[in-house]
């Protein structure tokens, strides 16, 4: 069990650090708009290519399903990567994004890494075995009012109108009620940060499973709660997600509640 996450780990490095370095040419690097407002590069390839690469060295019958990818393979083991988590801000050189790898057991995650390489943080969990930055063990926050907590969020952007509608209405809350609201714009990094208490919620609509898996178990392996609007585990598939130290996670749950009819 343990190699594995020591091979995502590695894995997380090499992509993250390659990222690192493009960044420093950034104007040569061609942008493609898979969909409106959804971009890739090369960068994002040759990320997603070094992180497959090692997977497969040491375990080549697991399957993958990476993002630019998509699923290659059947097994029991199944590895979730976003190579590059926060593209929007690479390509106009804004320091926020991040690799995130996760690796589930017939649907279950069992691990998750997500790298930030400007900072050299390596986010790691283990389901039953904590999550832990840099080697030292995180917890979530202990802010219990609502009124004094940071919120991070992700803004929406591929959805219909009536889900920005919606969007807007629980922003419009969460700005009333809480001490202040962040968009950094890695929902990956955005999970990890619950994780270690650097913000106390964050929730987002239609995120995709590869932002999520290695976030998701960070967040519950340092003791921190996630869900869908409903309460429930459907996250991973609907994308919609809310999360917190387990007061915020309940009170922000609560706060959005109004606005969630619909977005299952
Ligand atoms: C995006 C980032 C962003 C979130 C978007 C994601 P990408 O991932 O996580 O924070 O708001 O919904 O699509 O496309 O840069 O891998
Ligand atoms: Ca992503
Ligand atoms: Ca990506």
């Amino acid at each position: 069990m343990q190699g594995m996450l020591n091979i995502a780990v590695r894995a997380a490095r090499r992509a993250g650090d390659l990222i690192a370095r493009q960044l420093k040419q950034i104007d040569a690097i061609e942008v493609i708009e898979k969909e409106r407002n959804e971009f890739v590069t090369a960068v994002d390839h040759m990320a997603e290519r070094a992180i497959v690469e090692i997977i497969h060295d040491h375990f080549p019958e697991h399957a993958i399903l990476a993002e630019e990818g998509g699923r290659q393979g059947e097994h029991d083991y199944e590895w979730i990567i976003d190579p590059l988590d926060g593209t929007t801000n690479f390509v106009h050189g804004f320091p926020v994004f991040s690799v995130s790898i996760a690796v589930a057991h017939q649907g279950q995650i069992e691990h998750g890494v997500v790298y930030d390489p400007l900072r050299q943080e390596v986010f790691t969990a283990s389901r039953g075995s904590g999550a832990h930055l840099d080697g030292r063990r995180m917890r979530v926050s202990r802010c219990t009012q609502l009124r004094q907590s940071l919120i991070a969020t992700g803004f929406p952007y591929r959805l219909a109108e009536q889900s920005l509608d919606a969007y807007l209405a629980m922003l419009r809350s969460v700005m009333l009620e809480t001490a202040g609201v962040r968009r950094p714009g890695s929902a990956a990094l955005d999970l990890c940060y619950v994780a270690a208490g650097r913000v106390d919620g964050f929730w987002e609509l239609g995120l995709r499973i590869w932002d999520i898996a290695a976030g998701a178990l960070m967040i519950r392996e340092a003791g921190g709660r996630i869900s869908d609007f409903q309460g429930g585990d459907g996250y991973l598939h609907s994308g919609h997600v809310v999360a917190g130290n387990p007061r915020i996670y309940a009170a922000l749950s609560k706060l959005l509640a109004p606005h969630t009819r619909g977005l299952e």
